[in-house]
């Protein structure tokens, strides 16, 4: 089954809002992007105090594009984001990261960007509820995707047959056929989703592929 995850990178509390309000009726789930400006060169709202104070019924997996990772876990502790996505290239002791996210009851990913091998991750993957390939390099919505990824996404599925393959950027009807070609089972789409007039529309394009 492919599920379609749209995701919300929001500069201010009001345009998370809106997102929000433009993607509920169509969409169990969405992805929230939090870039800090170090790990990425952008920088979006920091996403814990927005996602606690917002009225909805959507889930949310959190993409924490940021440096320093655990400095700021505890304030998703306690909001209603039920998976954490974290970055290998991220600075601290992932395995403690993971496990901590265990603890407080959250569910975890890994992303990994264009350029980090794979290999880099193999002894966290058994912690894993999926892993999520960068198609683009992160920061930005409308990024240019990057094709190459797509011989890394079908060299990991021939290896690990069994683990969940997000793919995050630059996702169109086109590149997820490509995507979905090599294993993936999730897409993350931004800014085909946010820019469509009709987001049911939009989805339902993609999930045709
Ligand atoms: C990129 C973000 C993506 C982004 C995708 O840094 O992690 O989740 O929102 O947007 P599109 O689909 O426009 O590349
Ligand atoms: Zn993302």
């Amino acid at each position: 089954m492919i599920t379609v995850i749209p995701s919300i990178l929001a500069k201010t509390p009001e345009e998370f809002t809106a997102m929000v309000r433009k993607l509920e009726p169509h969409t169990k789930r969405v992805h929230l992007d939090i870039i800090d400006g170090e790990f990425a060169p952008t920088t979006t709202i920091k996403g814990y105090k927005e996602l606690s104070e917002c009225k909805t019924d959507l889930l949310f997996d959190v993409h924490l594009m940021v440096k320093k990772p655990a400095e700021q876990l505890k304030h998703w502790y306690e909001t209603r984001a039920d998976r954490i996505i974290l970055h290998a290239e991220a600075e601290g002791d992932m395995l403690a990261i993971l496990e901590e996210l265990e603890q407080n009851g959250k569910r975890r990913a890994l992303a990994l960007n264009p350029e980090t091998p794979f290999q880099n991750v193999g002894s966290f993957l058994p912690h894993l509820d999926f892993i999520q390939f960068m198609t683009v390099n992160p920061g930005f919505y409308g990024s240019p995707f990057i094709p190459e990824v797509i011989e890394k996404i079908e060299q990991f599925r021939g290896i690990y047959p069994h683990i969940a393959i997000a793919v995050d950027g630059g996702i169109t009807p086109t590149t997820a056929s490509l995507c979905v070609g090599a294993g993936a089972s999730i897409l993350v789409v931004g800014s085909y989703i946010m820019n469509s007039k009709d987001v049911g529309e939009a989805l339902k394009n993609l999930k045709a592929e």
